[in-house]
């Protein structure tokens, strides 16, 4: 048996004893003498009764291991032209004040912060402190406009939030003041305090509610770690369903860092003292696990690179950067890939760069296509390791175990279960699909450490969103197969949700957008393929009778209508004009089929459809971009 089938069957066969195992890389100021509370189905806990810190196990502990005088963090910014490293002593010290900072606003163990921030080290260093004094913070995507972020405020409600003059986009300034303050217009809960952080590029104006980041940090006490229960929350981070309302995910402090900090190691191959570089943003959950808290809790340098793959100033970035700060493994999604082989097809770029340290590519957030893999493993001439995770799970579910025991590359699958992860091919009736066959993705409960407990303020969602329709199962939303050697291959999502540019995004949230329009009627928002950024939305919208508008004006409205509303992440660019939608007999539009079409399915049109010509204007439309 291989080292992963060996630590796979342990994690089936005795998964207490497998993740007590895994514990003991932690440092606990209450070991957990329970490992896994099953007490209470469909809910879960792991290690109960310890007692930990985040934030300690993540700088703190390295400090007094001796890693003080090592880069924990490099800012890497070349749209700035800018970068800044911080050894674990300065991380912490800096943590630890800015700890201070909220606490003296308030900011207590269990209260909340929202993080609206660019990718400056200042939002992993705000992250930390949050955890450092037990207070959980959610981070919101900067990409999401006022309305977004006034939804995530109202649910989450936050004592204070912090945020910053501006983000750079390439060589474009965006003002965040005016956002922050329009979605705090707009929510009904009231944070008492903002700390700004004032940018060159664009300072902003601050008001009674708002404090300058410097000068909060100039007179603040440094904090020290509060000892929190394992199944506290250290974050919660809203995530795309199927519904416009975003689902916040939340992550315990226990589970979080054993199964990080497991997957370090086993997965991506990193020891302490290593240079992690992950290009995405903390406002996703790559950015949460793979940029902040997995390379600090191995002790690992970790890269924090603000900017595109392309673009400022050319298609090279990542290669300069890999080869600057001697990377020994990136983790970024395939749209990056995609960009930079449009623009660099042969690799001149990479050419330049000395990526002799350069050992494992690492691509997740969206199907790895064949073409890309093979562009990418080209070029590079080292492992390019694809993987298959979500939000929810917060760490791999399949993947390449480069740590543990590399396997075998098969082109268009993301290789194996992670142990922890008893994963199945369910049919629509909820039976175990034949080997081979295309199924819904779901995992036997317990999911292991670090997976969502529920959703935030609401087990009932929780419940209804991932544990009901295949009862015992976790259903993941996306559909695929495993194949006779055990690979698993992920099709896609099943459900409204699509991903764009290694975005999730919810076409729900878009269609209120458009159902908004004085002159719609009715409309569906599907994912069509794009060549770069995998899918782009398409709205497909019809108009209510007498409407007088010219579909160009139409079009204007409606893409600015979803980047106030949304933002400009949405990349929505497409809207149809369409006679009629197709629907069910009972009047529900048969979204299913239009996705079906759009996915290029032969002949996915159900029996209940009258009017087979409504489908015939629809297929080119949808079909445009494959
Ligand atoms: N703040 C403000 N605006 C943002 C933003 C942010 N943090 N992030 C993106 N946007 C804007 C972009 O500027 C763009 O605006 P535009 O329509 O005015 O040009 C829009 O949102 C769409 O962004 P994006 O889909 O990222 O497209 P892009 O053309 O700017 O870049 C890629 C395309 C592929 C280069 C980029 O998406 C990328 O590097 N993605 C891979 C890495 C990643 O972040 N993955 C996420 C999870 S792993
Ligand atoms: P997110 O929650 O933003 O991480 O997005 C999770 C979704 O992205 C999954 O449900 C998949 O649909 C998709 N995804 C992530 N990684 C992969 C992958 N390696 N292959 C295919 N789809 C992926």
């Amino acid at each position: 048996m291989g080292r992963y089938e060996d630590a796979f069957r342990r994690s089936m066969d005795a998964p207490e004893t497998f993740w007590a195992q895994a514990a003991e890389a932690i440092d606990w100021y209450r070991a957990p003498n329970q490992v896994l509370d099953g007490s209470n189905p469909p809910f879960y806990r792991w290690y109960p009764d310890g007692e930990l810190n985040t934030c300690h196990n993540a700088l703190d502990r390295h400090v007094a291991a001796g890693r003080g005088g090592q880069a924990a963090l490099i800012y890497d910014s070349p749209v700035t032209g800018s970068q800044r490293s911080y050894t674990y002593e300065q991380l912490r010290d800096e943590v630890a004040r800015f700890a201070g900072v909220l606490a003296g606003l308030g900011v207590g163990k269990g209260d909340r912060v929202v993080i609206y921030l660019p990718m400056v080290p200042e939002a992993a260093i705000a992250m930390l402190a949050c955890a450092r004094i037990g207070a959980v913070h959610s981070v919101v995507f900067g990409g999401f406009a006022a309305h977004e972020l006034a939804v995530r405020i109202d649910d989450a409600e936050p004592t204070a939030i912090v945020s910053a003059s501006c983000g750079i986009e390439g060589t474009r300034v965006i003002e965040y003041k005016p956002l922050l303050d329009r979605a705090i217009e707009l929510s009904e809960h009231k944070p008492k305090r903002c700390v700004m952080l004032q940018r060159p590029q664009a300072r902003a104006e601050l008001t009674d509610r708002d404090i300058d980041w410097d000068e909060a940090m100039a007179s603040a006490q440094p904090a020290g770690c509060v000892p929190v229960s394992a199944t506290d929350p250290l974050y919660v981070l809203y995530t795309s369903g199927t519904t416009g309302r975003p689902k916040g995910v939340v992550r315990d402090n226990g589970g979080h860092a054993v199964a990080l900090r497991w997957s370090m190691a086993n997965i991506y191959d990193i020891s302490p003292g290593d240079v992690f570089f992950t290009a995405s943003d903390v406002g996703w959950v790559v950015g949460h696990s793979y940029i902040v808290y997995a390379p600090l809790l191995t002790g690992a340098t970790t890269v924090l690179y603000e900017g595109k793959p392309v673009g400022t100033p050319d298609a090279g970035q990542f290669w300069r950067v890999i080869s600057e700060h001697g990377a020994k493994a990136m983790f970024t999604a395939p749209t990056a890939f995609r960009a930079i082989k449009k623009e660099d097809p042969v690799g001149e770029h990479a050419a330049r760069y000395d990526l002799s340290r350069f050992r494992v590519l690492f691509l997740a957030g969206e199907r790895l296509d064949p073409d890309t893999y093979q562009w990418a493993a080209d070029l590079l001439g080292i492992p390019v390791i694809d993987h298959w995770w979500q939000t929810e799970t917060g760490w791999p579910i399949v993947a390449n175990h480069m740590g543990l025991e590399p396997l075998p590359v098969k082109p268009g699958s993301p290789t194996v279960p992670v142990p922890g992860y008893d994963v199945h091919i369910l049919t629509a009736d909820g039976e175990q699909a034949p080997a081979g066959t295309e199924g819904a993705i779901a995992i036997k409960l317990p999911l292991p450490p670090g997976t969502l407990p529920t959703v935030w303020g609401d087990d009932d969602r929780f419940v209804e969103s991932y544990l009901t329709r295949f009862p015992g199962y976790y259903h993941t939303g996306d559909g695929g197969l495993i194949d006779s050697d055990g690979y698993v291959f992920v099709m896609g999502r099943t459900d409204d949700v699509i991903n764009v540019a290694g975005h999730r995004l919810s076409t729900g949230s878009m269609e209120e957008v458009l159902g908004g329009h004085p002159q719609v009627a009715e409309c569906a928002v599907i994912g069509v393929a794009d060549d770069m950024k995998g899918q782009v939305p398409h709205g497909l919208v019809v108009l209510k009778s007498g409407a007088d508008i010219g579909e160009e004006q139409l079009r204007d409205e409606l893409v600015a209508l979803v980047r106030d509303q949304i933002g400009a992440v949405a990349a929505f660019k497409q809207v149809s004009v369409v006679p009629a939608l197709p629907k069910t007999r009972s009047g529900k539009i048969l979204r299913k089929t239009l996705r079906g079409i759009a996915d290029g399915a032969e002949d996915p049109v159900p029996s209940t459809i009258d009017d087979a010509t409504v489908l015939d204007t629809l297929r080119p439309l949808l079909r445009r971009g494959i």
